[in-house]
């Protein structure tokens, strides 16, 4: 039997939008929309045609320019909202209105101030409006992982009833914990009639850190369609990151038996452009498209992946766009990987000698934190000058492998913050060879 397909719902350009120092200008949303299609996702929420002129002119760009994904638009379940919506997607070819009604007790009580009887009666005639405009139309009971669960299947009958096509249940104060949740969608699969009608999704907000656990759980559980953001931007802590889920997806095939329509090798440059055009800069340890999740330092990890990736490497980077692992030669760094880009640099060293370099780098890194390679020539020629190059015939292909490995990307720098400007590796990297045992220091040949 084929794998069931996952519908991916990129909230980036409405639920990312808006979060702080996020908001895009349509031409910035067109450029990512073009983006998010070569990456493959089904739908592109583009914005809430209501909000502002902006969203509604964004979201008649992208629909312009972006044929192939459904374009949906967000409304409030109220009939100015949903017209707006409908005109807004006047030129898409799959239009998809996004209605939303807040459900729980204290969304009802403090914020709409109305009975769950004109909540259910409200959602039920929103739908039935969109409808009149669309084929396609979601309804998201709003904080429904904080609503009384038997109102919320009421609330969910209504609205197919009333002819929505998919539900999506939103934690939208990311609340929720995943057996729970994983409950709830199973609750919702079992006991809301005419489930077998629609598409359930999950939109999970990260509060707790939880939204791609709870994401996940709710696919396990019976969900079709997930809503995410790239970089797992959006309200506060942010929405379920798309990377996130379409790699453990992806990576984790043996325990999600699912496929989803993403080319991953257009995730990082996804992230990147978002990160380009909003000027919010990824976390390094984001995993998947974080300057870190292929970087490695500590020199067991740099020996074992010298020696097979597959020791800390569980995805390749190209998998996921990222152009190759780094070995970021820092003070947790061993022989084998300064060994290996030495020759990358152009510079070989006999054992013996090599030992010579490595005392004086362990100084360096550990007053530098990273030893970035021009860090290491200057340490190189301060210690052998030009004795040990390798000569020219030889070097060539080196120096490709040392592209590959991504060897210096970063631009020359100078020392870090805080050390003088006149700071330099000369005189700082004698250290005495007491200071390192022999014996010691076969155990680590290779760390
Ligand atoms: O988090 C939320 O509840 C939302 C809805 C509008 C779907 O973003
Ligand atoms: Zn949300």
């Amino acid at each position: 039997m084929d794998s069931p397909r996952i519908t991916i719902f990129d909230t980036t350009l409405r639920d990312g939008e808006q979060s702080p120092g996020c908001s895009m200008n349509v031409q910035e949303k067109v450029r990512l929309a073009r983006q998010l299609d070569r990456l493959g996702v089904d739908v592109i929420e583009a914005g809430f045609p209501i909000a502002s002129d902006g969203d509604f002119a964004a979201v008649q760009g992208v629909a312009a320019a972006v044929p192939r994904p459904i374009i949906a638009a967000l409304a409030r379940a109220a009939r100015h909202d949903i017209e707006r919506a409908a005109l807004a997607l006047r030129s898409a070819i799959r239009p998809r209105i996004h209605v939303f009604l807040a459900t729980s007790d204290i969304h009802l009580q403090h914020k709409l101030r109305i009975s769950r009887q004109q909540c259910l009666e409200q959602a039920a005639e929103s739908v039935r409006l969109a409808r009149t405009f669309c084929d396609d139309v979601e309804f998201s009971p709003e904080d429904a992982t904080r609503t009384e669960p038997e109102f919320l299947f009421q609330v969910l009958e209504a609205v197919i009833q009333a002819g929505a096509t998919t539900l999506n249940i939103p934690d939208t104060v990311g609340y929720t914990v995943p057996l729970e949740f994983g409950d709830l969608i199973r609750n919702i699969r079992e006991r809301v009639r005419g489930i077998e009608r629609v598409i359930i999704s999950t939109h999970c907000h990260n509060d707790l850190g939880l939204a791609v656990a709870n994401s996940l759980v709710g696919v396990a559980n019976g969900a079709r369609q997930v809503e995410c953001t790239i970089n797992g931007i959006g309200e506060r802590a942010g929405n379920a990151s798309l990377e996130e889920i379409v790699m453990a997806l992806r990576v984790r095939a043996d325990r999600y038996p699912y496929v989803t329509s993403i080319a991953t090798e257009e995730l990082y440059p996804t992230s990147q452009l978002l990160e380009e055009i909003t000027g919010i800069p990824v976390q390094p340890n984001k995993a998947i498209i974080g300057r870190n999740a292929f970087a490695h330092e500590a020199g067991i990890h740099q020996d074992g992946m010298l020696k097979n990736r597959l020791t800390y490497e569980i995805m390749t980077p190209q998998s996921v766009g990222v152009p190759d692992s780094k070995l970021v030669l820092g003070k947790h760094s061993g022989r084998h990987a300064l060994s290996l880009r030495c020759e990358q640099l152009g510079y070989h060293f006999e054992r013996r000698e090599l030992d010579e370099i490595y005392r004086r780098f362990v100084v360096l890194a550990d007053q530098i934190k990273t030893v970035h390679d021009h860090h290491l020539l200057e340490l190189v020629r301060e210690a052998y000058g030009e004795s040990h190059r390798i000569p020219p015939g030889r070097v060539g292909s080196e120096q490709a492998a040392a592209v590959a490995a991504g060897a210096e990307d970063t631009p020359h720098k100078p020392f870090p913050v805080g050390a003088p400007s006149d700071f330099s590796v000369v005189g700082l990297t004698s250290v005495p060879a007491s200071e390192h045992l022999a014996e010691q220091e076969d155990y680590l040949w290779g760390v």
